[in-house]
């Protein structure tokens, strides 16, 4: 990417906005949480040295990096420190679960089980690994939410399925998923079927344990619990199948290899305590605050449907996700922007592509009012002053756009109806 002659690039031309700004973005990435930052900086600083070599300071490093797997270990459930395998975040642990087993199972099969709105992190190696003929995959339907049905995956479960990859919580409508129902139902069909779920939106917000959920593989990032980004793990049970993808110098039980992240490794564990120690306060706020936009968002924005489940206890604390009716959702995202929101349509990972949202197309919605998808999700630090600037700014910013569009936002089509009750 090209800079301009104001070292701003040529992608992102404008410039910073002035006046407060409202952060609504939180599944996208948090902020980093001061103490985390507090926690990371003698790693930048004074113990920066290589965890693999042998003088003191280097095992000062190795030594914080067994203290931070304990303690992730501990959190999770994880019966031994060593099934927690560092990486560099939630694509690469998701990358490392699909082609780790499917690596080391060839002799079992190659059938994979997952589902239409997993993030593309699990859809898109999947897809590769089909062309390249070593898997063969499943794609699950979901239910109109954006859960995914445990039957059905029970149901798809063959003698020689592999691997069943469902996410714990959808990042685009924050769907939940019974994650223990489906293991144990996957389980009792075939008990060699290794079960992997992508916890990277739910971790923080609702804790996991790896053992009531019944898990092999589970996937984690730092940056979506306020932690920093370049971190995360994979949960990795002992016995499970699982082939090592990125080798060299055998680092990480020669799982993954690689010079480890000192600091944000032990930023990712004091993050992962903080949100131990606040869950239930976060949730409780996170929760009214959806609450509210979820109730007023539909009166106040004629032709809007709230999408993923009505019930917030269904649902991922702090996200709201809606679809407008007769507008371009990367349109009322940069009027938003100029207001001083920060917002996403769909998964920040495919904004700037003009499809909509596969989870949004999976789930049913139809295409033209999929287009108009929006996503805010609340943050520990969201007040109901930001709540309230949304709900003022969000109906004129469609008011107007609609009334530039060509097209005539008249009635709603009747396909929109089950959505727009
Ligand atoms: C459900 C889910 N899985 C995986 C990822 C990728 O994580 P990372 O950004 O740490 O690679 C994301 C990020 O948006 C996500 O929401």
């Amino acid at each position: 990417m090209r800079k301009t002659g104001d070292g701003t690039s040529e992608a992102y031309p404008r410039a910073m906005p002035e006046g407060p700004r409202v952060y609504l973005d939180h599944a996208a990435t948090t902020p980093p949480d001061p103490a985390v930052v507090e926690a990371m900086l003698p790693y930048l600083t004074e113990i920066w040295h290589n965890p693999s070599s042998i003088y003191v300071e280097a095992q000062e490093a190795a030594k914080a990096i067994d203290r931070a797997r304990a303690r992730i270990a501990q959190l999770i459930g994880a019966a031994d420190a060593e099934e927690v395998v560092f990486t560099s975040g939630g694509s690469e642990s998701d990358n490392l679960a699909l082609r780790g087993v499917v690596a080391a199972s060839t002799r079992r099969g190659k059938h994979v089980i997952t589902s239409g709105v997993e993030h593309h992190a699990i859809l898109d190696p999947l897809e590769q690994m089909e062309r390249e003929g070593v898997a063969e995959v499943t794609v699950l339907p979901v239910r109109p939410d954006g859960s995914v049905d445990p039957q059905a995956v029970e149901d798809a479960v063959r003698e020689d399925t592999v691997l069943v990859s469902v996410m714990h919580a959808n990042n685009e409508v924050g769907a939940l998923n019974d994650i223990a129902e489906i293991a144990r139902r996957v389980k009792a069909k075939n008990a060699r079927t290794v079960v992997h779920t992508d916890a990277v939106q739910s971790a923080a917000h609702l804790g996991v344990n790896v053992d009531r959920l019944g898990v092999d593989l589970m996937t984690f990032t730092a940056h979506k619990m306020y932690g920093p980004r370049g971190a995360g793990a994979l949960y990795v049970r002992h016995g499970t199948p699982l082939q090592g993808q990125i080798l060299g110098g055998g680092q990480e039980r020669r799982i993954r290899a690689g010079t480890e992240n000192t600091a944000a490794i032990v930023g990712f564990a004091r993050a992962m305590e903080i949100a131990a120690e606040r869950r239930e306060a976060d949730i409780s706020h996170e929760r009214s605050l959806q609450e509210r936009l979820i109730a007023e968002l539909p009166r106040r924005v004629p032709m809007l449907a709230i999408t993923g489940p009505r019930d917030v206890e269904r649902r991922l604390p702090g996200n709201v996700s809606c679809a407008v009716g007769f507008v371009e959702g990367e349109s009322v995202l940069l009027a938003l922007d100029l207001a001083g929101i920060a917002a996403s349509s769909g998964s920040a990972c495919t904004t700037g592509s003009v499809e909509p949202s596969h989870v949004l197309v999976a789930m049913g919605v139809p295409e033209e009012l999929a287009r108009g998808s929006l996503r805010f999700t609340l943050g520990r630090m969201n007040t109901e002053a930001d709540v309230d600037r949304l709900l003022e700014v969000l109906p004129g910013i469609v008011q107007r756009l609609r009334a530039l569009s060509p097209i005539p936002a008249t009635e709603a089509p009747a396909a929109w109806a089950p959505w727009l009750d």
